[in-house]
């Protein structure tokens, strides 16, 4: 049998007693495999990787170093969520690398989704792979890897995948949640302790907010994505809505319209809502929200994101349209 196969034993893992002997299997397999050695993890804080990192610090605690890259264009609050949950309540060995600068100035003025994509990911492993190369004695490098991942059957993470590491970080692979689906991953993160916000996290691409801030990414428009996601987000959580629709958020164009605010004509970015149901990214249909909802967005919107004067109700589906903005 291929080791890339799920074994036929692995029952599905539907509830806590389930997940609970998961782990403490994972766990002796993680301290069989791993023993005294150290074992590096790129910790992103999306459902995956986290759930990884807290089955490695139950096996072998402080010989798992976890990475966490701040390209600048993660969500409002999630690199203080890694650092809280993972340094502070679970007592990782974190790296925290503030590498905005340095992403958003190699991003500067380039407006071709494809270019923007490969220059995150490019970035990104050469990042981590100089924070790998500080560290000494690690032989292991730890992988959210999920089993659509080795099926390949969605879209979601083929098309990020950046290459592997340079040729002089050959590490051995440890990917512990390989054969899970990402719904048994969320049965598993939850009988872990993770907070639900981590568990039940919607899906994020890896180039984040970057595929959002539509063309050149600037700084204040890249500001202008962000708080007008973390306003929807907040919305829709006080809606009840988090973990019924399948993915929202907000998209600001490289474009201006003329407003008015207090009297005085503005020239400023519209934000885009966009938020959709769907069972394998494949296709997708618009989220039908409460237009009392959609009303209470447009005003926190405009009334507090700076540089947003106008807001757009996305409601096409996929296809025509992809579900992502680049
Ligand atoms: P599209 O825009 O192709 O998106 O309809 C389908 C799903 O994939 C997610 N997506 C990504 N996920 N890395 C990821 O991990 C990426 O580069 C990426 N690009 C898109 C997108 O959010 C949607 O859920």
């Amino acid at each position: 049998m291929s080791d890339n196969v799920r074994p036929a034993s692995l029952e599905r893992i539907t509830t806590p007693e389930l997940a609970k002997a998961f782990i403490e299997e994972q766990i002796a397999a993680l301290r069989a495999q791993i023993g005294d050695k150290r074992v590096l993890l790129a910790l992103s804080g999306g459902v995956d990787s986290s759930v990884v990192a807290a089955l490695l610090i139950r096996a072998v605690g402080k010989q798992l170093v976890c990475v966490h890259v701040n390209h600048g264009l993660l969500r409002k609050g999630e690199p203080e969520q890694v650092i809280q949950v993972f340094r502070n309540e679970l007592g990782a060995e974190l790296i925290y690398v503030d590498a905005v600068d340095r992403f958003l100035d190699k991003l500067a003025g380039v407006a071709d989704p494809e270019t923007k994509r490969k220059i995150i990911g490019k970035e990104f492993i050469e990042v981590f792979a100089e924070e790998a190369r500080k560290l000494d004695g690690i032989e292991f490098l730890a992988q959210g890897t999920i089993y659509p991942d080795i099926l390949e059957s969605g879209p979601v993470k083929s098309h990020h995948n950046v290459g592997g590491l340079p040729e002089d970080l050959k590490f051995e692979l440890v990917e512990p949640v390989k054969f899970l689906y990402k719904d048994e991953v969320r049965v598993v993160g939850k009988a872990l302790g993770l907070p639900d916000g981590m568990v039940y996290r919607q899906p994020f691409p890896g180039p984040g907010l970057g595929v959002r801030c539509v063309g050149a990414i600037t700084r204040d428009r890249l500001e202008a994505v962000r708080e007008s996601d973390a306003i929807l987000r907040e919305e829709f959580a006080k809606a009840g809505l988090e973990g019924k629709v399948w993915q929202y958020f907000t998209v600001v164009p490289d474009f201006k319209s003329t407003g008015i605010t207090d009297g005085q004509r503005t020239f400023e970015w519209p934000a885009i809502i966009r938020a959709i149901n769907t069972v394998d990214a494949v296709t997708a249909e618009v989220a039908e929200l409460p237009f009392s909802l959609v009303k209470k967005i447009v005003a926190r919107i405009t009334a507090e994101v700076k540089g947003v004067n106008r807001v757009l109700w996305d409601v096409t589906p996929k296809p025509s349209a992809t579900i992502e903005y680049e």
